[in-house]
């Protein structure tokens, strides 16, 4: 049984919202903290599907994890199993970071191919190439990576692709790894950067997160620290497409506008008014869009993540907008549904070419994965009439209280339970 949401559009959203911590920082700080021997807090957790989904898993191997709201206590000390759980493994793409933290704490893990939303494939080959130069075996059995290392050794390794993933599980695995690992061609997303903090909090040797150069000395062990998790920068991209959309004011608080540049800039390209605080960031609407190009690019570059959002913003420009995906082979799944609402798009491998339309109209749609379900609240808000989305739980893997959110900016939705 699965809820929907449904929103009476064409409101404006004003007001002030707060942004939660980020997703993608909180399933790899969550898995990070397995290396350490102690306790560690983290605070600032997004109350989000996938926190729960990797707490599960962290329990199934022997920590005890508590969750208060927005903190988790975790202790760590005496976890003894190393392998995952399957049918948790499935549900989420972090699911890999259980690999590098158990080869790092334990020597050994036994994780399945993780799932994640449907958005292309997703392959391990540069997780696997990584892990491999630092000493660890690792086979696929039955759709399970079996890994093994007795000593980790520190390594030269660049990656092909400035992959998230493989970055932050090399560096969950290096940083108890002897001597000196480099990765070059790092990914340099502020999720990697905080978790290179957040090993740093329990007394990793981390330098050069955030540059393509990361530089890891391993230590012994980590010791138990407190942290608090970086504001999600996709919820922030999200609010101000939403602001944009429906001719709003929204003032997005706690978050880094200095993450959002390429967003906030793509935004004024658009003819929308934007203004930047120390942490908060002001997004007006000021009418139709102007038609853009949007290429999504590695960090700084226009995040993947706010493809769909953004690409409902354009279906309402005045005019042709183009959206070249250069990250993943099949993000556009969404676009029937936006079909659906009224919106124009072809779309030709990884090109989508909108022609804008004046509105979009209220009708039954189907999230088919986290963004699309964030870009179909958006297409929503801003159609005549009323829209009606199932498959709510996608939604929920990523974004926090979402009805109330939105409520509290003055839109029309409400959630119901199917059936
Ligand atoms: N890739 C490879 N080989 C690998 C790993 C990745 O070819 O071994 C390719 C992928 O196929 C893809 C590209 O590299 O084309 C990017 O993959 P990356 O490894 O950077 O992504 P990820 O770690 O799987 C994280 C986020 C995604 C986000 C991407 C890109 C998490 C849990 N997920 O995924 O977030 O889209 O980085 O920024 O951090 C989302 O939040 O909705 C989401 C999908």
């Amino acid at each position: 049984m699965d809820d929907k949401l449904v929103i009476n559009g064409g409101k404006p959203l004003s007001g002030e919202i707060h942004v939660s911590g980020s997703k993608n920082s909180a399933v790899a700080v969550l898995a990070a903290a397995l290396l350490c021997e102690g306790v560690c807090v983290v605070e600032n957790l997004p109350t989000i599907e996938d926190v729960v989904v990797l707490k599960s898993m962290m329990e199934a191997l022997g920590a005890k994890v508590e969750l208060d709201g927005s903190t988790a206590r975790i202790d760590a000390s005496d976890i003894n199993r190393y392998h995952a759980p399957i049918e948790l493994v499935r549900k989420m793409r972090a699911s890999n970071y259980l690999i590098g933290a158990l080869l790092g704490r334990l020597g050994r893990a036994q994780v399945g191919i993780p799932g994640g939303c449907d958005i292309g494939t997703r392959p391990m080959d540069l997780h696997e190439k990584g892990l491999r130069a630092l000493g660890a075996s690792m086979a696929l059995v039955r759709g399970e990576y079996v890994c093994n290392a007795k000593n980790l050794i520190g390594a030269e390794i660049y990656l092909d692709h400035a992959s998230v993933g493989a970055t932050i599980n090399i560096m969950l695995a290096a940083c108890k790894a002897q001597g000196r690992t480099v990765i070059v061609n790092a990914a340099r997303e502020p999720h990697v950067v905080d978790v290179a903090n957040f090993l740093g909090s329990m007394g990793a040797n981390i330098k050069g997160a955030g540059t393509d150069t990361i530089r890891i000395r391993g230590v012994a062990h980590l010791h138990g620290s407190r942290y608090s998790i970086l504001p999600d920068m996709i919820e922030t991209g999200t609010w101000m497409a939403i602001a944009a959309a429906t001719k709003g004011d929204i003032t997005i608080r706690d978050c880094v506008p200095f993450h959002m540049e390429s967003v906030s800039a793509k935004l004024e390209e658009m003819g929308m008014y934007v203004e930047e605080g120390e942490d908060y960031l002001r997004v007006k609407g000021t009418g139709r869009p102007r038609p853009v190009s949007i290429t999504t690019m590695v960090y700084p570059g226009f995040p993947t993540d706010l493809q769909q959002p953004f690409a409902v913003l354009l279906s309402v420009a005045s005019g042709h907008s183009v959206i070249n995906e250069t990250i993943y082979e099949s993000r556009y799944k969404y676009i029937d549904e936006l079909r659906r609402m009224g919106a124009e798009v072809r779309v030709m491998d990884r090109i989508a070419m909108i022609d804008g339309v004046e509105a979009l109209w209220g009708t039954e749609v189907s999230a088919t994965d986290l963004r699309a379900g964030a870009a179909l609240v958006v297409a929503g808000l801003m159609a005549d009439g009323t829209t009606s989305i199932s498959n709510v739980k996608y939604i929920d893997r990523g974004y926090e209280h979402i009805t109330e959110k939105l409520v509290s900016l003055g839109a029309d939705v409400r959630r119901i339970r199917e059936g």
